[in-house]
């Protein structure tokens, strides 16, 4: 763990408005009563509680930023149903998941699409977070790894060094997410090597490489002090505050101790 860590709480379609705000505030009593000093941490609510969650945050002063799920590359026009960067902008959404396997599985998001929203995102100034991993056949067809390179190629290849600061990486296999089954340290430890590999041909600095896959407060302790890791994108047990704290604090513990 080289940069300060880094975890988001991605809620995914979960809690409405009233729930956000609950575990919000559940949130913000938690990191109130103990904090934590060294890590960064954002939450990616559901595109229409981005407004009562943010203005938690703002009234409690809580040091976690908004974060959305998704955003269309458009600037705005006739895209029914889509959300623009500038709209999310307005709602003080600072980061933004990226090529999430749900969208790009569920909803056809290309490569190129997945490229473009990443533009899209940094040119606004705003932090992406570029979603890679690979389903289970790619993995037994240990092709896992030229899946991930070429993922890491397509979406940030020839990306102006502006905006390389803006960028953060997630490594989440497809057959950990949401299954209960993580990848183990030696798992995580080669794909997190593998993606700084990759990145240090792309991109200047040494930007922040996440894992995401069932993380939760049990294995995120061991899973973050065994792998080169530099923090987590967690899904369901971002939805319970005492288990993102535990993992909030099982980031904090480790990069005190490391740095
Ligand atoms: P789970 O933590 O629920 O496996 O989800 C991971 C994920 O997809 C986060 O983006």
């Amino acid at each position: 763990m080289s940069v300060r860590p880094l975890v988001i709480g991605n809620w995914k379609m979960n809690l409405d408005f009233v729930e956000a705000l609950h575990l919000t505030q559940q949130l913000g009593v938690l990191l109130k009563n103990h904090p934590v000093e060294h890590t960064d941490v954002v939450i990616a609510p559901p595109f229409v509680d981005l407004r009562s969650v943010g203005s938690i945050l703002d009234a409690e002063r809580l040091p976690v930023a908004l974060g959305a799920q998704h955003v269309n590359p458009q600037e705005n026009g006739a895209h029914t149903g889509e959300v623009s960067v500038s709209m999310l902008q307005r709602l003080g959404v600072e980061w933004v998941i990226v090529g999430h396997s749900e969208r790009r599985t569920n909803y056809a998001m290309s490569d190129e699409v997945v490229a473009a929203t990443l533009r899209a995102v940094v040119r606004a100034g705003l932090h992406a977070v570029l979603c890679v991993g690979e389903a289970l056949s790619v993995r037994e067809a240990d092709e896992h790894e030229s899946f991930v390179a070429a993922q890491l190629r397509s979406a940030l290849g020839g990306l102006e060094e502006r905006f390389h600061p803006l960028v953060s990486v997630a490594y989440e296999p497809l057959w950990a997410i949401g299954t209960g089954v993580n990848a183990t340290a030696e798992q995580v430890s080669q794909m997190s090597g593998l993606v700084r590999g990759v990145l240090a041909e792309l991109l200047a600095g040494a930007p922040p490489v996440l894992y995401g896959g069932s993380v939760n407060a049990e294995n995120a302790g061991t899973l973050v002090r065994s792998s080169d890791l530099d923090g987590f994108l967690v899904g369901g047990a971002s939805l319970k505050a005492e288990s993102f704290c535990a993992i909030l604090h099982a980031c904090d513990d480790c990069y005190a101790i490391k740095r």
